[in-house]
This record gives C-alpha cells, structure tokens and sequence, in this order.
C-alpha cells in the first residue's frame, strides 16, 4: 500500500486505468473439477490472476498428534509459484504465505462440517500461477469451489472479493497498480446464504463513511461471484453426466 494519492487512477469520467468502473468486477472465469488426482479442485481467473485449487480429504490426519477427536483440522498452503510475479518469487513459504494459509484455513474451519469427520485433515492447496492483487481472493472463492467439487458438506460456498480506496475513491476489485499507489485494500468473503462476513483485512484506512460504501461495493459483487461459483459446479456436473459410461478411473492406461 503506496498510499501515494498523486498518481491519478481514477480519470474525470469515473473511469480506472483498466477502463473498469469503480463498481465493477474484473473479468471471473471459475472452472470446477480441472484436476483428476486432488479430491476435488478448481481454477480461477480473475483479471490477470491465474488461481489453482486443490482438495484433498478428508484423510487421515498425520502427524497424529494434530488429529483432532471431535472435529476434522482444515489445512490450507497458499503458495505463489516462482514466475507468478514480476520479480521472481523465491520458492517456499514466507511470511505473507503463511498468513494467508492461515486466514483460509480460519475462514473454512467455520463453513465446512468439521464435525462430521474427526481425526481427519482436509488440506487444501493454493497455487498462484499468475498474481495481479487480489490472489487471496481469488484462492479463497476457487478453493471453496473445490472443497464443494470434494464433496466436502459445507454452509455455503465462499465468495471473496476486496475493495480498496484510491485517489480518496472507495473502488471495488484493486488490481495491481491500484494496491500499489492506493491508500487501502480491504479484502473480504462471505456466507452468502446469511450475509456473515467470513474474511475482513483492512490494509490502509477507511472513514466509517467509506467502509460503508465499501460493504455497498463488495456485497452485489460477492453474490455475482457466488453465481459464477455455481455455475462452475453445475457445468461441472453437467459434463460429468453426458461422460457417465466413460469412467475416467478405468479408462486410464492400465499398468503390465
Ligand atoms: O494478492 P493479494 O492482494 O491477496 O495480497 P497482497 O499481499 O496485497 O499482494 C498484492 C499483490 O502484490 C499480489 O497479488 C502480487 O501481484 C504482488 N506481489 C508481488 O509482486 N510479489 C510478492 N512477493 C507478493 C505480492
């Protein structure tokens, strides 16, 4: 967060830098099931951000002593892959990764059924194959796309989003330059079917005013998000239908 406000990103018209307005989403591509090996998986794009999602569980839970008797641990890895931003990124996780692993890990732990799978894991990776701000975002809404794809009984899928503040703006999806000179990033996720807010950072400041135009912002856009969650899951299933007599299981290369 630049927070340096003298570099215009929002035009006289209203307009952004990448022509978008300041209510509207960039482009969202969700494709549900890409992966044959994970549990269940997904992969979103949302602007420039290439996001892919993996399921795997719930497993047993090793090492053991981390298994938990009445509920199943959630356990997320985001991770940025070396190419995914303009500097190369060095492999392995680093402070920032192990913090968004960790508010991924939280935000699931209160929408999946937990409960129903004792002494198990439910590991989810994220892999950012292409980051433009707002990766957390887009991992957050492509992994609930996969735990749903596992099978996995949850509350609600998860949309996420952030809004963000530049040029004194309250502005919704920021893209990169718009985290890098703007003043604010606040992204969030919610439980669409009851309106619960499942994910709040606040990067910068916003006036109590300017939060609530941010929720104005993020609340359609989270819904918009959600359909598109839904819709990946229904083409998803749709294919898999018209496939049936083709068990993808057997139809592998056998082995010998
Ligand atoms: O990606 P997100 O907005 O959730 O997290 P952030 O920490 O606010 O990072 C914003 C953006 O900075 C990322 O999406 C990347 O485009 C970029 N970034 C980078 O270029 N190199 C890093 N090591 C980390 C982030």
């Amino acid at each position: 967060m630049g927070g340096n406000s003298n570099v215009k990103l929002i035009d006289d018209n209203g307009i952004r830098i990448d022509g978008r307005r300041v209510d509207e989403l960039r482009n969202l591509k969700i494709e549900a099931g890409v992966l044959k090996r994970a549990d269940g998986s997904a992969y979103v794009e949302l602007g420039k951000n290439k996001v892919l999602a993996a399921v795997y569980g719930p497993r047993e839970c090793h090492p053991r002593h981390m298994q938990n008797p009445a509920k199943a641990i959630i356990q997320c890895k985001y991770n940025m892959i070396a190419f995914s931003v303009g500097d190369r990124k060095r492999p392995g996780p680093d402070r920032r990764s192990v913090e968004i692993s960790k508010i991924i890990s939280e935000a699931f732990e209160y929408v999946v059924f937990t409960e129903n799978y004792p002494r198990t894991s439910i590991d989810i990776y994220i892999e950012v194959l292409q980051a433009n701000a707002g990766t957390r975002c887009a991992g957050l809404t492509a992994a609930s796309v996969a735990l749903a794809d596992a099978g996995i009984p949850m509350k609600d899928l998860v949309p996420s989003v952030a809004v963000g503040k530049v040029n004194d703006q309250v502005v919704l999806d920021l893209q990169k330059e718009e985290d890098n000179f703007g003043q604010a990033d606040v992204p969030m996720a919610m439980i669409p079917r009851t309106g619960e807010v499942l994910l709040l950072q606040m990067d910068g400041h916003l006036t109590r005013v300017q939060f609530d135009r941010a929720m104005e912002l993020a609340v359609p856009a989270l819904h918009q998000i959600y359909a598109a969650q839904k819709d990946a899951l229904a083409r998803r299933y749709a294919v898999e239908q018209s496939d049936e007599p083709e068990d993808p299981a057997t139809s592998e290369p056998q082995e010998g």
